[in-house]
C-alpha cells in the first residue's frame, strides 16, 4: 500500500512517462527508425530529470521497447524502418524520486487496416474497463475477468503469459494481474494499491513465442497484437490513472 504523498510522487513519475509517450508516438511515421524512438526517450527523459526504468533490467538493452506488427511486447529498439501500414506498440517505464510509472500504447504507422484499427480500439478500451473495475473492494479476478471477457467477446484473445503487475519503488511488485481470470477471485482491492494494468491483444490465439534475441515476444501464429498499460492508484475516490496527461493538459 502506498500513502498519499507516495502516490503524488509516483503521479509525478507517471506523468513523465505519458508526456513523453505522447512526443514518441507522434515521431511514428513510414521511415522512422525504431531506434530513433528510442533516442528520442533518452532525449526527453534527460530534460525532465527521469531514469529509464527498462535499460538494464534484466540486460534489457535500450529504454523504450517497440513492438511491431506480431510482435506482443519487448522488441528492442535498431535499425528496423517502420513502414505504412505497422501497428506499434511503445511501451516505457521512468524512475523519478525514486518511484516508477509504466505505460504503454499503440498506433498505426500512415493508412492501417480496418481490423488493425479495431484491434488497438479494442485493447484501448479493455484497458479503459479494467481501470474501470479497479475499486476498493473488488477482487484482482474481477479486474482480470473485466479484460478478459471484454476482449474475447470482440473475437480477440488475451496474451496468458505476461500480465500486469504491482508498481512502486521496484518495476514489478505483488501482486502479478493476469488479463484472464475468475469475477470473485484473488486478492481485495484496497486503497492505496497502486497497479500496472497492461491488457495484451492479439486477433489470433493467444500463445507467443519469444525469437532468439532473448526479448522479442511474437504471437506464435503470427497474427496482429496490440498492448495498452495505465499505472492506476486504487483509491477509495475511485481509480486514478497515474500515467495520464490529464493534469498538465486537457489532452
Ligand atoms: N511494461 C513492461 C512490464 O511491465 C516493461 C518491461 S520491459 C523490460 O513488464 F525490458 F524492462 F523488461
Ligand atoms: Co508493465
Amino acid at each position: 500500500m502506498k500513502s498519499p504523498e507516495e502516490i503524488a510522487i509516483m503521479k509525478e513519475a507517471g506523468l513523465i512517462v505519458a508526456s513523453t509517450l505522447a512526443v514518441i508516438a507522434e515521431k511514428v511515421k513510414p521511415g522512422v527508425t525504431t531506434g530513433e524512438l528510442d533516442r528520442g526517450v533518452n532525449k526527453e527523459f534527460r530534460e525532465k530529470g527521469a531514469t529509464p526504468s527498462f535499460k538494464g533490467y534484466r540486460g534489457y538493452p535500450a529504454s523504450l521497447c517497440v513492438s511491431v506488427n506480431d510482435q506482443v511486447v519487448h522488441g528492442i529498439p535498431g535499425k528496423r524502418v517502420l513502414q505504412e501500414g505497422d501497428v506499434v506498440s511503445l511501451d516505457l517505464g521512468a524512475i523519478y524520486r525514486g518511484y516508477q510509472g509504466d505505460a504503454a500504447l499503440t498506433v498505426g504507422v500512415g493508412k492501417i487496416t480496418r481490423q488493425a484499427q479495431e484491434l488497438i480500439d479494442v485493447t484501448r478500451e479493455a484497458l479503459t474497463v479494467g481501470i474501470r473495475t479497479a475499486q476498493v473492494g473488488a477482487r484482482l479476478g474481477d479486474v482480470s475477468w473485466a479484460i478478459q471477457s471484454f476482449v474475447e467477446s470482440h473475437g480477440y484473445s488475451v496474451v496468458r503469459e505476461y500480465a500486469g503487475h504491482g508498481i512502486g519503488r521496484e518495476m514489478h511488485e505483488e501482486p502479478q494481474v493476469p488479463n484472464f481470470g475468475t469475477p470473485g477471485r484473488g486478492m481485495l482491492l484496497q486503497d492505496g494499491m497502486v497497479l500496472a494494468l497492461e491488457p495484451m491483444v492479439n486477433v489470433g490465439g493467444w500463445r507467443t513465442r519469444t525469437l532468439d534475441d532473448g526479448w522479442t515476444v511474437c504471437t506464435l501464429d503470427g497474427s496482429l497484437s496490440a498492448h495498452f498499460e495505465h499505472t492506476v492508484a486504487i483509491r477509495a475516490s475511485g481509480p486514478e490513472v497515474l500515467t495520464s496527461l490529464i493534469g498538465i493538459s486537457n489532452v
